[in-house]
């Protein structure tokens, strides 16, 4: 059976940080409150106002084609997951393309909030798997500091920018990702939108001094959804392929809440020691968030691991998939990442990422 197996991983993260501290200053907000309601620390910034979301997922993209020494030319297709493109048309994906210089490839945007790398990998999966495509360049990017509300201490606390890649190739020996679950719900879209700036609300002075261009989030009632919502499908993947709890290696959750994954590992029956978080570092990142943790966890993964991926995001939007993990990890330093300052600071605990 061919299968796609994720055979390579990339990240990009601005070098600017905002703290905890820095909000304390612009908000009325503490750090305290920000800790112990959602996990973060500090998130990164895409400080520079000529970039934007194409220039992480290119960066990102490159990361990951070095690891695996490919050229862009080696791509078929490239699937862009985000809510922040550049601009509405053309699409991100077609910036990446053009950024990387890739040819003879083609691949479209995919917009699903918080869930749009889940769908992306999913889908870029069943391409691979059609063998109609050898190689398809998955990325999740957001520069969700561009459609925040720096006045807004209810949202302005959570969201930072990055961009994650994972590149998809066939296997034929039972790796990859071997199942997913999805679901769609917008009867209840008001609590998590941004209605500003499309077909319905087009851009006005109106629009603009109502703030309807930046994220509009009912936090307590996206909550309740999210944390059903993402043990739900979590649960589905295990059931459905027969996975005890001691059989998964790694959760692989969104990482829009601290306490939303941890519900979500009880409900499986895992130790937080077995799930994958860097919210404290980067809070929600959206579609880069599952990416970014695969690419930090890299050099601990072994061939043959389980994880199961998870995501809740607007729309409402869940899904989950179960990946057999395909390659021993290696050691980040051999491929000279592009963001190796930033992959030694952010996992101190292992010597492999910070080799003498
Ligand atoms: N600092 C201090 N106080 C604050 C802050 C802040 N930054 N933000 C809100 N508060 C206050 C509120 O005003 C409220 O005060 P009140 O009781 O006087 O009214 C109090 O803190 C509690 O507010 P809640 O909204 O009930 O706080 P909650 O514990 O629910 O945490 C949060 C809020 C973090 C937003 C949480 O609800 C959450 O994580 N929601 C889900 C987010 C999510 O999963 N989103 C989906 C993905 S995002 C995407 O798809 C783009």
């Amino acid at each position: 059976m061919r299968t796609a197996a994720i055979t390579a991983v990339g990240r990009y993260l601005p070098e600017d940080r905002l703290t905890n501290a820095d909000l304390e200053r612009m908000v009325d907000t503490t750090d305290e409150w920000i800790f112990t309601r959602t996990g973060i620390r500090e998130r990164r910034i895409l400080r520079d106002k000529t970039k934007a979301t194409s220039f992480m997922a290119i960066e990102a993209a490159r990361d990951a084609l070095d690891k695996r020494s490919l050229t862009p030319d080696d791509l078929d297709a490239i699937l862009v997951a985000t809510v922040t493109p550049d601009m509405f048309f053309p699409s991100t994906a077609c910036l990446v393309q053009a950024g990387l210089g890739a040819k003879d490839v083609w691949g479209f945007d995919l917009s699903a909030a918080c869930c749009g790398f889940m769908f992306a990998l999913n889908t870029g999966a069943r391409l691979v798997e059609s063998g109609r495509y050898e190689r398809v360049l998955v990325v999740g990017a957001d520069t969700m500091s561009r459609i925040t509300d720096y006045t807004d201490r209810t949202t302005c606390v959570l969201f930072g920018d990055a961009a994650g890649a994972v590149l998809l190739e066939p296997d034929h020996e039972g790796y990859g990702v071997l199942d997913t679950v999805e679901r769609i719900d917008g009867s209840n879209w008001q609590v998590l939108c941004m209605t500003g700036g499309g077909s319905l609300n087009p851009p006005t002075h109106e629009t603009v001094d109502k703030g309807m261009h930046f994220l509009y989030q009912e936090g307590r009632a996206v909550f309740k959804v999210a944390v059903e919502g993402m043990a739900g499908v979590a649960e589905e993947i295990m059931q459905r392929n027969g996975l005890a709890p001691e059989d998964v290696r790694y959760l692989v959750p969104h990482q829009a809440n601290l306490r939303i994954i941890e519900a979500t590992a009880r409900r499986m029956g895992l130790g937080m020691d077995k799930v994958m978080t860097n919210i404290e570092r980067y809070g929600n990142t959206t579609s880069g968030t599952i990416p970014l943790c695969l690419n930090d966890w890299e050099h601990e993964l072994r061939r043959g691991d389980n994880l199961v991926l998870a995501a809740f995001g607007g729309g409402f939007t869940w899904s989950a998939a179960y990946v057999k993990w395909a390659y021993d990890g290696v050691r980040i330093a051999d491929f000279g990442s592009r963001n190796e300052d930033a992959l030694v600071e952010v996992d101190p605990r292992s010597a492999i990422a910070n080799p003498q």
